[in-house]
C-alpha cells in the first residue's frame, strides 16, 4: 500500500537513507530540512550535496525547506499532508557543540520534538512516529560498568555485560552533556506520547549512526570523520581514554530496516538501543589502524590527554530487546563492509572536487 511519510532531517544521514529507502518502494515521501547542519559545523556540515543527490535519485521525494522549531509551519505541513509515518531524525546532533548553544540545542531537540509529536496528535493520530534518539540519554552512567585495559581497547570486564548496555540503564542523576539532556527531555515526552495519549511511538537510543552520506565534521561522524581525514587530509585529534573508548557501528541501512520493522508493527512508546553491537563494536586506535589499512595512508593524528566530558569509555548496544520484539531484523553491514563503503564515498567525493 501507498503510504505518505514525513522525513525530518531529510538531507542527514539517516534521514536521508530513509527518504531513499521509502521512495523506492513507491511511497510519497515529504523531506524537511533546513540545512543546519551547515549552521552548527560550518562548511564541513553543508547538507546540500545530499539533498541534491537525493532529488536525483528519487521519483516522490519532496523536499520543505522547513525549520521543526518554527510550529506554525509544521502545522501547515500536517495540514497539507496526511502522513501514515513520521521518522524524525532532525537534530542538534553533538555532544560537544551544545555547550556553545544550549538554547538552540534545546529548542531544535526538545521543542522541534514536542512540536511535531503534537502536530502528529492533532492531525494523524493514528500515524506511527520514530523518534532518533541517543545513547547519551544515559549520560555517562555506562562508566559504571567495570572495564579492563586491554592491548587496544577497554572491554567489560563481567560476562554479563558482554552483550553490552539494555535499556534498563538509568537516564537521571548521570553526566549527560547538554546534548544528553536536550535529547533525554525529548526521549521522555516521545514516551509519554506513547504511554500516555496510546500513540504508536518508537524511540530508537542510537550508538554510532554511520554511513557514506554524513557530512562529517571532527564534532560529530566518528569513523567518517576519520576516513575523510585519512583520504582527504588534516589532523585527528584522540581525546582522552588512551585512544581505547570503544563504539558501537551501525550502518544507516540498518537503522532505517529497524524503522521500517517497528513501522509494520509498532508498539505505544517503546524504547529500543540500537547500534552495531559487540560484533560491530571498535576503538578509536584500532579504527585509525583499520582505516590506515583500507587507504594505505597513515593517519595524521594526535592524543590529547583530556577525555570529552561525558564521554563514553566502552559502549556497546545491547540489541537483545529490538531483537526479540523484530526477529526479522539483523545487521546486515559488518565494519569492514561500513568503512570499505565509506572509503569508496570519500574518494568519489574528493575526485568530484
Ligand atoms: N550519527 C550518530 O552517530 C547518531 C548517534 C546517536 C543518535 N543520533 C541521532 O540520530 C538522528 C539523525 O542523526 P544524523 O547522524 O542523521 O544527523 P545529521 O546531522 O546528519 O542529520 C540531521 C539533519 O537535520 C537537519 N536539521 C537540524 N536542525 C534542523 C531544524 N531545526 N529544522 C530542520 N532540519 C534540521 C540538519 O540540517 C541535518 O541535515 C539525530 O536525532 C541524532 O541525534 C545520531
Amino acid at each position: 500500500m501507498k503510504r505518505t511519510i514525513l522525513v525530518t532531517g531529510s538531507s542527514g544521514l539517516i534521514g536521508s537513507a530513509a527518504v531513499e529507502h521509502f521512495d523506492r518502494q513507491g511511497h510519497k515521501v515529504i523531506g524537511v530540512d533546513n540545512n543546519m547542519r551547515r549552521v552548527f559545523f560550518g562548511p564541513g556540515g553543508d547538507t546540500l550535496w545530499n539533498l541534491a543527490r537525493l532529488k536525483d535519485a528519487t521519483k516522490n521525494f519532496v523536499h520543505a525547506d522547513v525549520d521543526i522549531r518554527d510550529r506554525a509551519a509544521i502545522d501547515s505541513l500536517f495540514a497539507a499532508h496526511r502522513f501514515d509515518l513520521i521518522v524524525h531524525c532532525a537534530a542538534q546532533p553533538s555532544h560537544d557543540k551544545a555547550r556553545d548553544i544550549p538554547l538552540v540545542d534545546f529548542e531544535v531537540n526538545a521543542l522541534g520534538t514536542i512540536n511535531l509529536l503534537e502536530a502528529t496528535r492533532q492531525r494523524c493520530p493514528e500515524a506511527v512516529f520514530v523518534f532518533l534518539s541517543t545513547n547519551k540519554v544515559y549520560g555517562d552512567a555506562p562508566n559504571e560498568i567495570p572495564v579492563k585495559e586491554l592491548a587496544t581497547r577497554y572491554d567489560y570486564t563481567r560476562p554479563e555485560d558482554y552483550d553490552g548496555v539494555d535499556e534498563s540503564c538509568r537516564i537521571d542523576r548521570t553526566l549527560h552533556s547538554l546534548f544528553g539532556a536536550s535529547k533525554a527531555a525529548a526521549d521522555l515526552v516521545a514516551q509519554e506520547y506513547g504511554r500516555y495519549f496510546g500513540m504508536k511511538v518508537g524511540i530508537f537510543r542510537g550508538g554510532c549512526l554511520t554511513g557514506p552520506a554524513h557530512s562529517a565534521v571532527e564534532l560529530h561522524g566518528f569513523l567518517s570523520y576519520v576516513v575523510k581525514v585519512a583520504l582527504a587530509g588534516g589532523s585527528y585529534s584522540v581525546f582522552g581514554y588512551k585512544g581505547k573508548q570503544v563504539r558501537d557501528n551501525i550502518h544507516s541501512h540498518d537503522v532505517v530496516r529497524a524503522i521500517e520493522e517497528f513501522a509494520a508493527n509498532p508498539r505505544t512508546g517503546e524504547v529500543y538501543n540500537m547500534g552495531g553491537g559487540r560484533e560491530n563494536s571498535i576503538s578509536v586506535l584500532e579504527a585509525i589502524d583499520r582505516v590506515g589499512q583500507l587507504t594505505g595512508r597513515k593517519l595524521d593524528w594526535r592524543y590529547v590527554d583530556q577525555a570529552r566530558k561525558g564521554d563514553h569509555i566502552c559502549y556497546i548496544s545491547n540489541l537483545g530487546k529490538f531483537k526479540s520484539h523484530y526477529p526479522n531484523w539483523k545487521i546486515t553491514r559488518g565494519l569492514d563492509a561500513i568503512l570499505e563503503e565509506m572509503v569508496e564515498a570519500q574518494r568519489a567525493q574528493s575526485t568530484v572536487k
